[in-house]
């Protein structure tokens, strides 16, 4: 949460940030600010709201020069006012953070008592008045830094500026994700990639307790003590394209519609197109040890735990092994049994989710391996797991997330289908038969694209009501749980998941004229249950809108709208009935006229607990 943007060199810095804090704005954007030296004084412009109130202030003012920081904020100490914007300041000092810092409290006393004056309610401004508080005893803009570092306590990602050091960056982490991007006599600060790419394709990632100064030269990198760190240079793959709309009205419709390339992608990075084999090269277990794992522990949150959810179906379908499934945020404080046989399997589009991150430390603890499905790499999550299976969807800058989620399917397919292999490899065609139907959804996705209008007048028919039921059974249970989710977060419509079964223990209450149900039925085991609660239903006036097996006549009939899904092997129902409902509830967002690709209160990546 929180995008923070750093650059020094030639170009007009402030427009480099502004335009970086643009591709972060999903991070956080309920304020933004920025700050850079203007005749050896530091100048900073901020305000509440999006990065577009920005842009307005900063209409007419002077060119800044070669150094500029930036941030984009979401709120956790103070609201989102003018005052709270990041970068805090003195006189001597800017800065900007991405964190919590816990001590503030205690900080601010002892600044108190010494005479130092706060303006904000934020954690934040205190370590800008403590680093101010250490130059005025002599130290230099180094020392302060590192004197300033070892005295707070919390998550940080900083990128500061100081007067008397007007061509330098001072950096620090701890916790909360730093890069550093090498350009061309020119270099970069970001939260993530997705703010410097249009620059440059190589980064350094900085680790937990580390700090640099930064300037158009190069950086040096230190330990919070000043001991040297050598670091190696990362490039990515990623293609700026990939981060631009390209004529869509919003980043989710263009990510929905993206799904096939996405899934298409990840499936052949793993699949033996040859053999029909399930390829997962140096997966860090042996044969021996994957016959002996005990449990998999499947930890995730929000859209990633949905897919959890479905991915314990598939590994306890395909290869016999008991599987849980647990939100990260519940995990990591609830005494978890895990041993040296458990694998924990973590779920991640961005890597840098703090719960998820907290949960993977606490397993590591235990003894457990972790392997993780991840979209970034060289994220947190990726480069503390033991092993990455990669979801090749590209970057994903809508805050709901849809083709990660897709992706993130398909690697847990493809993972129980590796450990099925290993475990029973003697069923050849069985594997092959699964391999066969998971690629054929690339084109299942896209037929259901194809009928996008149909789902959009569903939409305009049903975007007044406030609240919304979605029922499935078994491995749609889940979906259901996405598409409430889907719903909820960018339409701000009431919406609930249920499992289809449940209805009749409390849910059926909710029932009138007044409350559509949507409800998935795809011709699968669950099939003719659901249709009876589909009838539980109707016979109380619900409005039932269904999603099921191309043309369900019997569907059909007692439903108000109908979607539809190609068939395909029962098991990955969830890789396509998830599509129209992230569909009816981009439409409904849209007819609704909500923000969708940046709703209200949220931000992408969660680094805060
Ligand atoms: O980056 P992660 O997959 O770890 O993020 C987890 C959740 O924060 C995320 O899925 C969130 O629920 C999305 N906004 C859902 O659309």
């Amino acid at each position: 949460m929180c995008g923070i943007v750093g650059y020094v060199g030639p170009k007009e810095a402030k427009d480099v940030v502004v335009e970086g804090l643009k591709k972060l704005e999903y991070r956080g954007y309920d304020s933004s600010g920025i700050a850079y030296f203007q005749d050896h004084s530091i100048e900073v412009i901020k305000t509440k709201g999006k990065i577009i109130e920005l842009e307005k202030k900063l209409v007419g003012q002077r060119t800044c020069g070669k150094l500029a920081i930036g941030h984009t904020r979401w709120a956790t100490h103070g609201r989102p006012t003018d005052v709270n914007a990041h970068p805090h300041r003195t006189p001597r000092v800017a800065l900007v953070h991405n964190g919590i810092i816990e001590n503030h409290a205690e900080l601010k006393q002892e600044l108190i008592k010494k005479g130092y004056e706060f303006v904000s309610e934020t954690d934040t401004e205190v370590l800008a008045v403590l680093i101010h508080s250490k130059l005025d005893e002599g130290l230099t803009p180094m020392q302060a830094v590192q004197k300033s570092l070892a005295a707070v306590e919390g998550a940080f990602a900083l990128a500061i500026i100081i007067k008397g050091a007007e061509d330098q960056l001072f950096i620090a982490k701890n916790l909360n994700p730093l890069i550093i991007g090498l350009g061309k006599d020119e270099m970069l600060v970001a939260s993530d990639i997705s703010a410097i790419i249009r620059h440059t394709n190589r980064f350094i990632i900085l680790e937990d307790n580390e700090m640099g100064v930064v300037s158009n030269s190069g950086c040096t990198i230190t330990d919070f003590s000043g001991k040297k760190i050598t670091k190696e240079v990362k490039e990515t793959s990623w293609n700026p394209t990939l981060a631009e709309k390209e004529g869509y009205k919003h980043f989710m419709k263009k990510e929905i519609f993206e799904q096939p390339r996405a899934l298409a992608d990840t499936l052949s990075d793993i699949v033996d197109n040859e053999r029909f084999r399930i390829n997962l090269r140096d997966f860090p277990l042996a044969k021996e040890e994957i016959q002996n794992i005990s449990r998999i522990v499947i930890v995730a949150c929000g859209t990633s735990y949905h897919a959890g959810l479905v991915g314990k179906f598939f590994i306890e379908n395909l290869c016999g092994l008991h599987t849980e499934v647990d939100l990260a945020s519940e995990f990591r404080y609830r005494n978890p049994i895990i041993d040296k046989h458990t694998v924990m399997l973590l779920i991640s589009q961005s890597g840098e989710t703090i719960d998820t991150i907290g949960a993977l430390m606490e397993a590591r603890a235990r003894g457990a391996k972790i392997v993780s499905i991840c979209n970034v790499r060289e994220s947190t999550i990726d480069r503390k797991s033991d092993y990455t299976i990669f979801t090749d969807a590209g970057p994903e800058i809508g805050v709901a997330s849809t083709k990660a989620f897709t992706a993130q399917l398909m690697c847990l397919a493809a993972i129980a289908l590796f450990l099925r292999q290993e475990i029973n490899g003697k069923d050849h065609h069985m594997t092959t038969k699964y391999v066969e139907e998971l690629l054929k959804i690339p084109g299942a996705i896209n037929q259901i694209l194809g009928n996008d209008s149909a789902i959009q007048e569903i939409a305009r028919e049903f975007f007044n009501y406030r609240d919304f039921l979605y029922l499935g059974r078994g491995n749609n249970f889940p979906i259901a749980l996405e598409g409430a989710l889907k719903l909820k977060e960018i339409s701000y419509i009431h919406a609930e998941g249920y499992a289809a079964g449940e209805m009749k223990h409390g849910p059926i209450a909710l029932i009138d004229e007044e409350m559509p149900v949507v409800v998935i039925a795809p011709r699968d085991r669950y099939y003719q249950k659901t249709l009876s609660n589909l009838e539980e239903v109707k016979s109380r006036e619900g409005i039932i809108i269904s999603l099921g097996t191309e043309r369900d006549e019997k569907l059909m009939s007692l439903s108000k709208a109908y979607m539809s899904v190609p068939p395909i092997d029962e098991l990955f129902y969830p890789l396509l009935t998830v599509v129209p409902l992230q569909l009816l509830a981009y439409y409904i967002a849209d007819f609704r006229g909500t923000d969708i690709d940046q709703p209200r209160n949220l931000a992408k990546s969660v680094t805060v607990e």
